[in-house]
């Protein structure tokens, strides 16, 4: 395996105890943990990384459909209610694993489950490589925006030029050109590429959508966009389909059920508080998603054009957006440029740490070397995606298969894994913990509590994929 300088100074930064963790993972060479395994710079470096996957596409675009489609804060509610009863949990089984493992998921499950769980390590590299191969083809739409916006504003009819933009060879392009600079960023390392893009992006993200939320507050007609969006509709919440959205959301918001957390954390020295990061990353990831419809719905209703929202379709956030920017005039202009930049910013640091997953599995089950395995797969990934950027029903449908199915599946087997086969999942845990009764009580959720709501949930969402499916092929 192929010692580079930049772990091992990456490594320095952390002391006595990364180096003896580094010193521990040579004596372990078999089954990919490198002598020389990457790491964090430091803490913040970590947290921003994660969060910077976690916060993306899925809290502005998805997040803010789906909470026009299923009735607002009814499923607002839900969400919040799923990202702690079961995204806590298995945000710090994933971190657990990650960390302790020291190894890419695939090695990572064998690792402490034995060879038969490699088979788990691989759904999560499919599912992975799913996701990007749609999550691109949007990314490239917000860069195209992000671009006109700048230079030329926001034209109309918007409906017709998201067409233009969103399907045929011109998604296909932009997507392009966001899997090479996704690769590009992957290729560059955990601290080098990562961590680095991650300390700029991140802060820069909270402050664009903070001056934007303030703004979009000092609208005439904002507070019809409140109403909108934190309408609580009782009945409406008590539907199954809305509370599959709301657990499939708190999985693709939270990035877990497919070992992209658990890889990050791979990366991280042993002395690190998990139970402390988990909440910092999730409420930190909700914070945004709940801010987005802070600013996404004001603006919106600010303009008059709330009725065009209740469709909910996956292209609402690129249609009625613009338009309602487009109507403000040059102000209007300003604030778009920025809304957009922010939304290629999430994105971008989301779709490295999906890419991340296929390439530390590349790199730690077929030995590549790191910049070979993030262009062999990024550029895999994104052939992939042409079908989704040639046709958005197929986009639809595989958001559908890989967040329902996939993630909520994976977070089940996940929640089994650390709940029932790997040993002494606690001892793991609490390395480096400041708290002591709460692992006992994560268990338990692991054990029960979460396999028995996602079982629920994974049985809704198979039928209604099932319908969806054959709704495409009908
Ligand atoms: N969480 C990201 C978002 O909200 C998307 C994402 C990045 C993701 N990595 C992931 C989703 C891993 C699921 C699994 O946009």
């Amino acid at each position: 395996m192929l010692v580079r300088v930049g772990p091992l100074r990456g490594a320095a930064h952390l002391g006595g105890d990364a180096t003896m963790a580094i010193v521990q993972g040579s004596g372990d060479a078999q089954g990919g943990a490198s002598a020389a395994r990457e790491q964090w710079q430091s803490r913040w470096g970590f947290l921003l990384a994660a969060v910077g996957s976690a916060v993306g596409l899925g809290n502005m675009w998805r997040f803010s459909y789906l909470a026009a489609e299923k009735g607002g804060a009814g499923f607002v509610a839900l969400y919040l209610f799923f990202t702690v009863l079961i995204g806590l949990p298995v945000m710090l089984a994933e971190l657990t694993i990650g960390r302790g493992a020291r190894r890419g998921p695939i090695s990572a499950l064998a690792h402490y489950g034995g060879p038969a769980w490699r088979a788990l390590g691989v759904v999560f590299v499919a599912a992975g490589f799913l996701i990007l191969s749609y999550y691109g083809v949007i990314g490239g739409w917000t860069l195209r925006y992000s671009v006109e916006a700048a230079l030329l504003g926001f034209p109309s009819p918007a409906g017709e030029h998201f067409g233009d933009v969103a399907s045929g060879w011109d998604s296909l392009a932009t997507q392009l050109v966001f899997m090479a600079i996704t690769i590009a960023i992957v290729a560059g390392g955990i601290g080098g590429g990562i961590e680095r893009v991650a300390r700029v992006a991140m802060p820069g993200l909270f402050f664009v959508m903070v001056a934007i939320a303030v703004y979009a507050a000092t609208l005439d007609g904002a507070g019809a966009g409140y109403a909108y969006y934190l309408n609580f509709d009782v009945a409406r919440a008590m539907s199954l389909d809305v509370a599959v959205a709301a657990a499939g959301q708190a999985f693709f918001s939270l990035s877990l059920g497919m070992g992209a957390m658990l890889t990050f954390a791979s990366y991280l020295p042993r002395e690190c508080d998990l139970a402390t990061e988990t909440v910092v990353i999730s409420f930190a990831d909700f914070g945004v998603a709940f801010s987005a419809g802070l600013m996404v719905f004001p603006l919106i209703f600010a303009l008059g054009m709330g009725d065009q929202l209740s469709e909910g379709t996956i292209g609402a956030l690129f249609v009625v957006l613009p338009e309602a920017f487009a109507a403000m005039g040059a102000i209007g202009r300003v604030v778009g440029a920025a809304f957009f930049v922010a939304l290629v910013i999430g994105a971008l640091t989301s779709a490295v740490s999906l890419l991340e997953v296929v390439v530390s599995a590349a790199i730690d089950a077929i030995g590549w070397e790191r910049r070979r395995a993030a262009l062999v797969a990024g550029v895999a990934v994104a052939l992939a995606g042409a079908w989704s950027a040639f046709d958005l029903d197929v986009l639809d449908l595989a958001d559908s298969i890989a967040t329902n199915l996939f993630l909520v599946g994976g977070g089940l087997a996940i929640a089994i894994f650390v709940g029932w086969v790997m040993p002494d999942p606690i001892g793991e845990a609490a390395v480096g913990a400041t708290r002591g009764r709460v692992h006992t009580i994560w268990r338990a959720l692991l054990r029960y509590v979460v396999p028995a709501a996602l079982v629920v949930i994974l049985w809704s969402s198979v039928q209604e994929t099932w319908a969806k499916l054959w709704a495409l092929l009908g």
